[in-house]
């Protein structure tokens, strides 16, 4: 049996494919016969409403069911767990290979979340600052050691475009974490800047979990770059075009794995794209360019597969 892989899927920047990725790496891997969660902690919650209706969040999860929620439970007389907020989108069926997908909602009124969570950092001693640190930092990660939770595969989080609190905290829940970007300038000094930030994060967590616990109790993280995705490349006559090809380069020269397969650009398609629909990669391909882009992200899948070690 292999333990569930947390798989963080982080960038920045907005607009480059995070939300995109995780539906349809979620997707492609429980039509796979995987068993798949995933947790929108993106308040702009486009994760949620690409599986499902506005209609059907108001009336089924705005409520209740949400992961904005289940912060604010935390420190209540009766917190939730995380597999109570558990939905499936009502089209989306569980294969018979076994295949199933999950996913936890999102709600605006996470960004409160992110305030809230802050202001709770700090405290009046250097002492009980990092104390407050870790309590803070590991709620994500403490929530989902739940035994209810073992029997998913993989748990894919889409993180909102910043490294606030929230951010944080599905990093520090993360076995790894994924990159999708732009083949461009300002992308290739984004994911530069993520890098050490990610290092900064880690080596603070793990100082102060070491002062909290010892060298030999600390439950230390230590959270893989998995790789860097380029999404909506553009292609000419079977290549990335020429002037892109630089970018992809620096980022490896980063020292930061990139994967193989790439994700062409195809507007047309997302202009278009409903929400509360399947995912691309659960619906045949019309166009040349779909049908190459659904291709590419069933490559991506096995690619993530070979390096998840599943
Ligand atoms: N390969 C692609 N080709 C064209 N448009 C895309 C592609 N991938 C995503 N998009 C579109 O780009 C926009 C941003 O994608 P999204 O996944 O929401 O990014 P993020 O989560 O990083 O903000 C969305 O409208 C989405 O439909
Ligand atoms: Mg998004």
């Amino acid at each position: 049996m292999f333990s569930v892989r947390v798989v963080s899927v982080i960038n920045y920047k907005g607009g480059v494919g995070k939300t995109t990725l995780t539906a349809n790496v979620g997707a492609e891997l429980a039509f796979r016969g995987k068993k798949v969660l995933l947790i929108d902690l993106d308040p702009q919650a486009s994760l949620t409403f690409s599986l499902v209706r506005p209609e059907y969040w108001q009336q089924n999860l705005e409520a209740e069911k949400t992961i904005k929620k289940w912060y604010e439970s935390f420190d209540s007389s009766s917190p939730l767990s995380l597999s109570s907020l558990m939905t499936r989108a009502p089209h989306i069926k569980d294969y018979p290979n076994g295949g199933v997908l999950r996913f936890i909602p999102s709600h605006l009124g996470l960004i409160n979340v992110d305030l809230e969570l802050a202001t709770e950092l700090g405290g009046a001693s250097l002492k009980q600052s990092k104390i407050n640190y870790l309590r803070v930092h590991r709620r994500l990660a403490e929530g989902l050691k739940e035994e209810a939770l073992s029997e998913f595969d993989v748990i894919l989080i889409d993180c909102p475009p910043n490294f606030n609190v929230v951010t944080k905290n599905a990093i520090v829940a993360s076995d790894s974490v994924l990159i999708p970007a732009k083949a461009d300038y300002l992308s290739t000094l984004g994911i530069d800047h993520l890098q050490r930030s990610l290092r900064e994060l880690v080596a603070d967590y793990n100082e102060y979990a070491q002062l909290e616990s010892g060298e030999d109790n600390a439950e230390f993280i230590d959270p893989q770059t998995l790789g860097v995705v380029f999404t909506m490349i553009q292609f000419y006559g079977g290549q990335p075009i020429a002037a892109l090809r630089p970018y992809i380069r620096q980022i490896a020269a980063l020292g930061v794995p990139v994967f193989d397969s790439l994700l062409r650009e195809a507007k047309t398609l997302f202009a278009g794209s409903p929400s509360g629909g399947l995912p691309l990669v659960l619906r045949a391909g019309k166009t040349p360019t779909e049908k190459q882009l659904v291709k590419e992200l069933e490559d991506l899948v096995s690619e993530f597969l070979l390096k998840l070690g599943k």
